[in-house]
């Protein structure tokens, strides 16, 4: 029987972990310290399990929430665990006195992976005891749909931690990433970063609309980069490969680096006209269809790599 695992914060991020461990067959406890969260988490995850099974990515829906408790109580969710995982808010302050917490109530071999998606766990770690077992376990959303997750030690962080907290990710079907050391928005926020900056300064600059630079990545690089990255990419696209290409379009990158050197923040009128123009695209009311339209897509890709790598091996 695989063993306990805590969920600390069930938000949108929590909530998809918790599918994560309890597919694997891991007893879940959940903990919020909101009571409406606590209240709605339950029936948000069993929406999402449904859809599992119906895209035939589980077998037993009623097996995977059976895995699933909430509780009002941290020193609960946590008693007897082999890992946490926290999601609360992306705050230093939300964040600290959580880890205060669990640095007395976790048990004490228990690795606690943080979800922050930029803050690194040296800013909310330092006056924990245990400090040595905390880390970054950075997800992408929704967990349960897309593997990837980042490791990112504090300069105290045990490497023990992060091989334990790397084994269970394996095991529960993620992909993890070690990252060396820490930096602001760890690799995948920074890769992201890059082109969001660039695509709201081609916004900015009225290069394109946004329905059009959305379009630029949904039909064109987003399809390599479901299964390559970007080294892989680059060294296919050029006959003799990576160095080749690095050749031949090395400068042209390095003059788009040049011209961007001064980036500017994202300014309220431009906001205001992405907004716009997303809004006409589709309407506020329709955000959450939308949310469940992305994830039935996510749900199919996956059963679609499943039966590419069944094909592979
Ligand atoms: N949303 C994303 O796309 C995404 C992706 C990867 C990582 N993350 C990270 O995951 C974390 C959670 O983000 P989210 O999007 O789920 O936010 P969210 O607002 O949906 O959920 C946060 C939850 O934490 C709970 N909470 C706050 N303080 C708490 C406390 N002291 N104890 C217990 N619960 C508490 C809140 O009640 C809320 O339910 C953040 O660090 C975020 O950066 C978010």
């Amino acid at each position: 029987m695989p063993a306990p695992v805590a969920v600390v914060g069930a938000g949108l991020v929590g909530a998809g972990w918790a599918i994560v461990f309890a597919r694997a067959g891991h007893p879940v406890r959940i903990y919020d310290a909101a009571a409406d969260v606590r209240a709605k988490v339950l029936g948000g995850i069993a929406g999402n399990v449904a859809d599992l099974k119906h895209f035939d990515l589980i077998d037993d829906a009623d097996a995977v929430m059976s895995c699933i408790t909430v509780t009002d109580d941290l020193g609960a969710a946590v008693d007897g665990v082999a890992y946490v995982q926290e999601s609360v808010f992306e705050t230093v302050a939300a964040k600290t006195p959580v880890y205060a917490a669990l640095d007395t109530l976790a048990p004490a071999h228990a690795p606690i992976g943080s979800s922050s998606s930029g803050i690194p766990a040296s800013a909310f770690t330092e006056a924990c005891k245990t400090r040595g077992r905390m880390l970054i376990a950075h997800p992408v959303n929704p967990p349960y749909l897309v593997p990837l997750v980042e490791l990112v030690p504090a300069p105290w962080t045990d490497k023990s931690a992060i091989d334990v907290t790397h084994d269970l990710m394996v095991a529960v079907g993620q992909e993890p990433i070690r990252v060396n050391k820490e930096i602001e928005g760890f690799v995948l926020n920074r890769l992201q970063g890059a082109l969001l900056n660039e695509a709201w300064a081609l916004a900015r600059d009225g290069v394109a609309s946004t329905a059009d630079i959305d379009k630029t990545v949904s039909a064109g690089l987003g399809l390599r980069w479901s299964f390559m990255g970007p080294f892989e990419t680059i060294d296919l696209n050029a006959p003799k490969g990576v160095a080749d290409y690095a050749a031949r379009l090395g400068p042209l990158y390095h003059s788009v680096a040049v011209s961007r050197a001064n980036p500017k923040a994202w300014d309220e009128k431009l906001i205001a006209d992405v907004e716009n123009q997303r809004r006409e695209a589709l309407g506020a009311d329709k955000l959450d269809a939308r949310r469940s339209w992305r994830d039935r897509r996510l749900m199919a890709l996956a059963v679609h790599k499943a039966k590419a790598a069944q094909k592979i091996r």
